[in-house]
């Protein structure tokens, strides 16, 4: 099974479920100043949440783009995606806890056929805002799941909310056992050895959080369901990480064959950023110096840095992202259709950034190496910001390129 067919294998259980299927909106939120991108499912949806009507009933199912850049910098390693898409099931003020739980247990053990075995779920254990969630556990043991691998914690696990305030409830997250020998004896889903994958996360969103930190009750009971499609694609092709299925190896593969000298964790930031720059760009992104621009700006510079830092001719891009059309295209048409955009923008920020670099890079040596002549290793947060006002040389390409050089960077001040 590839992504696209657990994609539309999940719409089409919860379509014979009663589900309308909506399509995913797009990663830069309309109307909403206030969250730079689509970080959540839940995003688009919020106004339903909170009562009013959605055109297309109470019981949906979608299939929403994300982006994520709080981990940006963790990207390279074997996990860390930026954007990423989310498979899930909405209740707006209709089903809750017992036909939420049943659907998912349905879909993960019947459709996706994983062993029950390997499945085991944590629930909220309660606090001074809302009680501990044995309804929950109880009927994940009318489901099959064994008490024994039923866990209860706390908010910081067991909670879901996007950002301070807005509707939330507590959630029932389901892991996967990959296999992996336990950490310790305590260990379980919550301590993140790598062991257990969070794979699905079911909130039960009846809560109310406002700017005072007062939870007050909603005026209906909704189900919010997140399943990472990457996540799952990878565990079910028996994959250690998501650059080894068909979403990235074929670009993980091509990137290898260009390489001059080789290095798996800038190929992996390569396919990453360049994945995310292309869907940013096909919902109607634009590289600039503040708020979505400048991660868009980011993410393409940092990805071009690493382009060259492998060796790879930047007269190659072109060539990646059409590569990286065909490997996506038919999962997301939007690349098809912007496809021209897409080559303009990516190109034309590709030769911005070319000055830039040629200018801040040679400075930046010249610095350190007046530092290292001194016996010092740390660049001053002076210098750092110089580099960016006068050369445009951002900051965190003058932390890579310094540590890359054995140097630390003095950020206190800026
Ligand atoms: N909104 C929930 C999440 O993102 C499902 O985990």
């Amino acid at each position: 099974m590839n992504a696209l067919e657990i994609r539309n294998k999940f719409l089409n259980y919860f379509k014979n479920h009663g589900h309308s299927i909506i399509p995913s909106a797009p990663l830069i939120p309309e109307n909403d100043p206030s969250v730079l991108f689509t970080t959540a499912g839940m995003h688009p949806l919020v106004p339903y949440l909170l009562g009013e009507v959605h055109p297309a009933g109470t019981k949906l199912a979608d299939y929403q783009k994300c982006l994520r850049t709080v981990d940006i910098d963790e990207v390279g390693d074997n996990r860390h995606l930026t954007f990423f898409e989310m498979l899930g099931n909405w209740s707006l003020g209709e089903y809750f806890k017992k036909e939420s739980i049943k659907y998912s247990m349905e879909f993960l053990t019947k459709e996706l056929n994983i062993p029950v075995e390997k499945l085991s779920v944590t629930c909220f254990k309660g606090d001074e805002d809302a009680p501990r969630d044995e309804e929950t556990a109880k009927i994940w043991e009318e489901n099959g799941m064994p008490k024994e691998r039923i866990y209860f914690f706390g908010k910081e696990d067991n909670w879901w909310i996007a950002g301070e305030t807005g509707p939330c409830g507590p959630d029932t997250e389901i892991f996967y056992d990959t296999g992996k020998e336990p950490c310790s004896k305590e260990c379980n889903p919550s301590c993140g050895c790598g062991k257990y994958v969070e794979i699905w996360n079911n909130v039960f969103m009846e809560y109310y959080k406002d700017a005072e930190g007062n939870y007050t009750k909603l005026k209906q009971r909704n189900v919010d369901t997140g399943l990472g499609l990457e996540r799952i694609n990878m565990l079910l092709q028996g994959k250690e990480t998501p650059f080894d299925t068909e979403i990235f190896k074929p670009m993980m593969d091509k990137l290898e064959s260009l390489a001059k000298n080789d290095n798996l964790s800038s190929r992996r930031i390569i396919a990453e950023h360049l994945r995310s720059s292309m869907m940013i760009i096909a919902d109607g992104g634009k590289p600039s110096n503040i708020d979505r621009g400048y991660i868009l700006r980011r993410l393409i510079r940092r990805m071009i840095r690493h382009l060259n830092k492998i060796g790879i001719e930047l007269d190659k891009l072109k060539e990646l992202i059409d590569l990286n059309i065909e490997i996506l295209g038919e999962m997301y048409p939007d690349l098809v259709q912007n496809k021209e955009n897409i080559i303009n923008t990516i190109l034309a920020e590709k030769d911005k950034f070319m000055k830039t670099l040629e200018n801040g890079e040679k400075e930046l040596q010249k610095e350190l190496s007046k530092l290292k002549a001194k016996g010092e290793d740390t660049l001053s947060a002076e210098e750092v910001f110089r580099l960016y006002e006068t050369y445009g040389f951002p900051q965190e390409v003058t932390k890579e390129i310094s540590e890359e050089n054995g140097f630390k960077i003095d950020l206190r001040k800026l």
